[in-house]
């Protein structure tokens, strides 16, 4: 008995001097292992007469249970130690700036001008571009609107001196294009059909409030063939919006209008819901113009060198601002243009999300919000 104590004694002593883990698991296995002390001492029990095997059994009970519990006590201290140790030399600096910082953002305009690029150009359009300045005839005569012809009025013309020393001559001036329809002029005097163009760019007009500003941006759409057909309008708008909004299915409607350079003329309607707020694109029972559209009214395709008895076609324009507050949630056309680098980082885009049909057009995880 005296020598279970004094073996007690040593033991629990050692456990607590033990330097680490590995050397705690050696006097483990030394003590309670198949081969260790107190495992050959319970087996030697066997052999004792009844009375001293009851005694001693239970000592040896105890005394496992006391190794036990200064083994588990060791052990916390020793990985308590480790993990001091570890967090000691791996200290970080949290107030350390996030490097590296994404510093550019997309403007919305740029990206819905990327998008919408991506849809056209993946039904073979060509984009085609031509200058903020331009002359009558291709802003208005050749679209057939003459002086004096009462469309004119619908659009807040800005007016330019024709030259810098003659007094100005309304008849002669220059305009800041108050749309992007001069384009499908200038396409006709420089391409043979079939054409099939866009020509996105920047518009003007005098007009100011949430939803205007005096620059903005217009996408132009022609079609030119022998056989180009109102349901080959109604076709292609039609795959553009579901591609647009990036939907399967949305309502749309054509309402009929007027715009000189096309015959018969219509309005696209695109089907939302309209609370108070919020704006939700393809379900709900209302109604949402997106753009204006029609069959190229044959003067214009006169005017711009091609027979029309030969040929006819398509022609659509689209507000592309108006597109990117519908799509991105804008309220405030204005704000598109202040320059202020906190609106840009809430409704900018990532630099590297670039919108392909294939890789997808917006909801490639880029955006900020
Ligand atoms: N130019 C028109 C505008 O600025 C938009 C438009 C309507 C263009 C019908 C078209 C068209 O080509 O066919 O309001």
């Amino acid at each position: 008995m005296e020598d279970l104590e004094s073996l007690k004694t040593q033991i629990i002593n050692n456990i607590n001097l033990a330097s680490d883990i590995k050397a705690l698991e050696e006097i483990r296995v030394s003590v309670m292992g198949k081969k260790g002390i107190l495992t050959e001492q319970m087996k030697g029990l066997g052999a004792l007469p009844l009375e001293q095997k009851i005694a001693t059994g239970k000592k040896l009970n105890v005394l496992k249970a006391e190794f036990e519990q200064a083994l588990n006590a060791r052990k916390e201290v020793l990985e308590t130690a480790e993990l001091n140790k570890k967090l000691a030399t791996e200290t970080i600096d949290i107030t350390l700036p996030i490097r590296p910082e994404t510093q550019g953002r997309i403007h919305p305009v740029s990206k819905i001008y990327e998008e919408v690029v991506a849809i056209f150009g993946q039904m073979g359009f060509e984009v085609a571009e031509g200058p903020d300045i331009e002359d009558q005839f291709h802003n208005f005569n050749a679209l057939n609107m003459p002086p004096n012809h009462p469309a004119r009025q619908m659009q807040d013309t800005f007016y330019l001196p024709h030259s810098a020393t003659e007094e100005f001559d309304m008849d002669k001036s220059y305009v800041i294009r108050t749309h992007t329809s001069g384009m499908q002029i200038r396409t006709m005097e420089n391409k043979k059909p079939p054409i099939r163009i866009i020509a996105p760019g920047r518009t003007y007009r005098s007009d100011y409030d949430a939803t205007h500003t005096p620059m903005f941006h217009q996408v132009e759409g022609l079609v030119i063939d022998k056989t180009t057909t109102m349901a080959h309008l109604k076709g292609c708008l039609y795959d553009f919006v579901k591609a647009f909004f990036e939907l399967d299915e949305i309502p749309v409607r054509y309402r009929p209008s007027y715009f000189p350079f096309t015959e018969p003329s219509a309005e696209l309607d695109i089907g939302c819901l309209k609370t108070k707020t919020e704006l939700k694109v393809g379900a709900g029972n209302d109604w949402l113009e997106i753009l204006g559209c029609g069959m190229v009214h044959p003067n214009v395709l006169k005017a711009g060198g091609i027979d029309p008895d030969e040929y006819q076609g398509f022609a659509f324009g689209v507000g592309l601002d108006r597109l990117a507050m519908l799509k991105y949630g804008i309220p405030d056309l204005r704000t598109f243009f202040e320059s202020d680098v906190r609106w840009l980082k809430n409704y900018g885009f990532s630099p590297l999300d670039f919108s392909s049909m294939t890789g997808g057009l917006s909801n490639n995880g880029g955006q900020t919000r």
